[in-house]
């Protein structure tokens, strides 16, 4: 097997952004995690629909027609991003939109009494929705959160599901702190209840290659602004599942056919296009590394091929940079690292507090040094706020790695952090 060794480089030319200073210091982006910078072939993708394809659908004129064949390519090359069918393939305005339109549809068949499962470790996103179905009789239970671990409680889980149980809404990367849920176990275990399985990968899908066949997962949702592409969400649903869902949308007749039927107004092509151009971004890095990997790429072929290699690059470049931060930053005196135990996977989002310090002040300070993270509760209110109870401390502050990042950069940071450190201390 081929050395494995990440051209940084040949990323990072791909991203005219990385060249910004601030206060005399190159930008180094750690926001990832609320969003991730954009390669050249994704604005120019979306540029080039908008200036020569630009048409709404249906129509018998050129445009129209160019428009509609983009989009059917669309939802082919995001199912190829997936591991789907291209009929299983859906898209709306955000991860969020689509949950709320899933959850709006299934309370349509739900009945008072039945239950609905989500858990603490989420995102809102993936927690709100499914919350509001108690309005309609909905019996709405969230599995915990181990503080101690920031793991999920399976225990707890598995004490919440029952034979009333019809969904089951779950988060596969924790945006707030990086823990990898194993969510094949919990499908499987809502599978043998007969409950609807949901998986919101919007924090795993830019870290780790995805495959729904494999993970037997009814629904999932992801956001392409999360993996290099401009701001829409997708949906991958079972076709068996599509089938009987009852949609909320213009036209919900029964006779609303998968995929559309997830659908509602306009499609917002070029978002849809800047999507296929990024899952374009990440296969190209994966032509680069296609013998690295080839024995865990199995029977996979073509475009689907280059996109695993291209996740298993990026995650196989992450996780070191991922660790290093993590070891260096907690040798400061006063760093609480906020993560899954060494042994338990995790994406290569690392969550901090310092003493009792507002996250925020830390933030603004890594700002000054151009050093970009996040901090706050990054929506996942429950853990952050209530589990962990950082809420009047200004939360987390939250280091996401990307392809585009380096080892400098990660210097840079765990120097300014150390800095910062020591000027608190004064
Ligand atoms: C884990 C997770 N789920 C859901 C969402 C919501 O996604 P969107 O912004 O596309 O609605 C986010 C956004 O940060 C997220 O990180």
């Amino acid at each position: 097997m081929k050395e494995f060794v990440f051209d940084v480089d040949y990323v990072r030319n791909q991203f005219p952004c990385l060249c910004r200073s601030v206060n005399g210091n190159p930008a180094a982006f750690f926001d990832g995690p609320g969003g991730t910078q954009v390669p050249v072939n994704v604005v120019e993708k979306m540029t080039d629909y908008l200036i020569n394809h630009n048409a709404n659908q249906a129509g018998h004129f050129i445009t129209s027609v160019e428009s509609d064949a983009l989009f059917k390519t669309g939802r082919e090359v995001l199912a190829d991003f997936l591991g789907a069918d291209s009929d299983e393939i859906a898209f709306g305005a955000s991860s969020t939109s689509n949950l709320v339109r899933l959850a709006f549809g299934f309370a349509r068949s739900f009945k008072p009494g039945d239950e609905v499962i989500i858990t603490d470790i989420d995102h809102e996103g993936n927690r709100s929705p499914w919350r509001t179905l108690s309005d309609f009789g909905v019996v709405v239970k969230s599995v915990k959160v181990n503080p101690e671990t920031c793991m999920l409680d399976m225990e707890d889980y598995e004490d919440k599901l029952t034979d009333k149980t019809k969904l089951v809404a779950v988060n596969w990367a924790a945006n707030a702190c990086g823990t990898i849920t194993d969510v094949a176990h919990i499908i499987k275990l809502a599978h043998d209840k007969g409950a609807i399985t949901v998986v919101d990968a919007v924090h795993y899908a830019p870290h780790y290659p995805i495959d729904v066949k494999e993970l037997d997962v009814d629904i999932l949702v992801c956001s392409a602004y999360k993996f290099f592409g401009p701001h829409l969400g997708i949906v991958y649903m079972k076709r068996s599942i599509g089938e009987k869902f009852k949609a909320v949308r213009v036209y919900a007749d029964d006779n609303a056919t998968m995929p559309s039927k997830l659908e509602t107004g306009t499609p917002a092509f070029e978002n849809v296009l800047g999507a296929v151009a990024a899952v374009e971004f990440l296969a190209d890095i994966g032509e680069k590394y296609l013998e690295c990997f080839a024995e865990k790429l199995g029977n996979s072929t073509g475009r689907r091929r280059k996109i695993l290699a291209g996740m298993m690059a990026i995650a196989a470049y992450e996780k070191p940079l991922a660790d290093y931060i993590r070891a260096e930053l907690g040798k400061i005196d006063g760093i609480k690292l906020y993560m899954s135990p060494p042994d338990q996977p995790k994406t290569s989002t690392v969550s901090f507090t310092y003493r009792d310090i507002n996250s925020s002040d830390v933030a603004e300070y890594l700002a000054s040094k151009g050093i970009f993270v996040w901090y706050g509760d990054f929506y996942a209110l429950q853990i952050v706020n209530s589990v962990l109870k950082l809420g009047d401390r200004g939360g987390l502050v939250r280091v996401g790695l990307e392809p585009y990042n380096t080892r400098q950069e990660c210097d840079r940071l765990i120097e300014s952090v150390k800095e910062f450190a020591n000027t608190a201390k004064l």
